[in-house]
C-alpha cells in the first residue's frame, strides 16, 4: 500500500506545477463547485497510477488542481463508494494520496437523508461528528507508523476551529446552517421508516452512505476535517415516501450554491 501511495504522488507531483494543502471531496450531485476552480490540472482517474475507476451515476471521475476563492486546492469530482464494491482501502486510497501531495485541511460533502425533525429537504448540514455503521473500518489491518498511530483519536473527527468559522460565516450571511451527527451506512439501499428511526434514536441526524471512511482515515493522517450534508429526503416512521436516486440529485443540486457559498467564503480564511 504504501508504494501505491508514494508512486501515484511522485506521478502528481511531476505532473504539478505547484502542491495544495486543501483537499475537497465532493459528494454525488454536488459537483458545481469544481465550475468555480480556476483549473490549473485536471485529470481523469483512469489516467492516475492505482487510482480505481468511478462508476456511478452522475460522477465524472476527475482530479482538479487549481485556484477557488485564491486558494490552490484540489478536488476529488466523484468519490468511491463502498456501495459500489471498492474496499475500503480503494475507497480512502485518495485522501492518503492527498496526504502525501502536502494536503491538511479536507472538506467533505455528501447527499444525506434527514432524521432531524428540524430539517427540511434542501437543509445545509455541517457534520460535528458521526457514526460508523459501515460493516468495516478502514484503519482494520497492518498499521503503516508513517500514515498514522494504531489507534487514533476521534474526539474531534470534525475540526470545532472550521466549525466555528462556519457559524460565523452563515451568520453573517444569513445562511441556515444546521448542525448534525452523520450516520454512515454501507447502502445501496436507502433507509426503511424503522432504520431512519433507529439512527435518530441512537444520535443520528442525518444518514449516507460515504464520508465516515475517508473522514477516518484523514483523521489517522493527521488532517483537519470540515464536512457538510446537504438533506435531500427525509426519513422517519411518519414518512412513507421513499426518495428515488433521481430525487436525491436533484434535490442536491438545488443545495448547491449555498453549500459553494460558504465554503468559498471559508477558503481564504483557513
Ligand atoms: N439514506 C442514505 N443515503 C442517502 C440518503 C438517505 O436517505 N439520501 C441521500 N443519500
Amino acid at each position: 500500500m504504501l508504494e501505491k501511495i508514494h508512486q501515484t504522488a511522485d506521478f502528481l507531483k511531476a505532473a504539478l506545477p505547484e502542491l495544495p494543502e486543501t483537499g475537497i471531496i465532493l459528494g454525488s450531485g454536488l459537483g458545481d463547485l469544481v465550475n468555480d476552480i480556476e483549473i490549473v490540472k485536471e485529470i481523469a482517474y483512469a489516467d492516475i497510477p492505482n487510482f480505481p475507476l468511478s462508476t456511478v451515476e452522475g460522477h465524472s471521475g476527475k482530479l482538479i488542481f487549481g485556484y477557488l476563492a485564491g486558494k490552490y486546492v484540489v478536488a476529488m469530482q466523484g468519490r468511491f463508494h463502498y456501495y459500489e464494491g471498492y474496499d475500503m482501502k480503494q475507497v480512502t486510497f485518495p485522501v492518503r494520496v492527498m496526504k502525501e501531495l502536502g494536503v491538511n485541511t479536507l472538506f467533505v460533502s455528501n447527499a444525506a437523508g434527514g432524521m432531524n425533525k428540524e430539517f427540511k429537504v434542501g437543509d445545509v448540514m455541517v457534520i460535528t461528528d458521526h457514526i460508523n455503521l459501515f460493516p468495516e473500518n478502514p484503519l482494520r489491518g497492518k498499521n503503516y507508523d508513517e500514515l498514522g498511530t494504531r489507534f487514533p483519536s476521534m474526539t474531534e473527527a470534525y475540526s470545532g476551529a472550521l466549525i466555528e468559522l462556519a457559524d460565523k460565516i452563515a451568520g453573517e450571511q444569513g445562511i441556515r446552517l444546521m448542525h448534525g451527527v452523520y450516520v454512515g451506512t454501507q447502502g445501496p439501499t436507502f433507509e426503511t421508516p424503522a432504520e431512519y428511526e433507529y439512527f435518530r434514536v441512537i444520535g443520528g441526524d442525518a444518514v449516507g452512505m460515504s464520508t465516515v471512511p475517508e473522514v477516518i482515515v484523514a483523521n489517522h493522517a493527521g488532517m483537519r476535517v470540515f464536512g457538510l450534508s446537504v438533506i435531500t429526503d427525509l426519513g422517519g416512521k411518519d414518512i412513507k415516501e421513499v426518495p428515488t436516486h433521481e430525487e436525491v440529485q436533484k434535490a442536491a443540486m438545488n443545495a448547491q450554491p449555498v453549500m459553494t457559498r460558504l465554503i468559498k467564503a471559508m477558503l481564504p480564511l483557513i
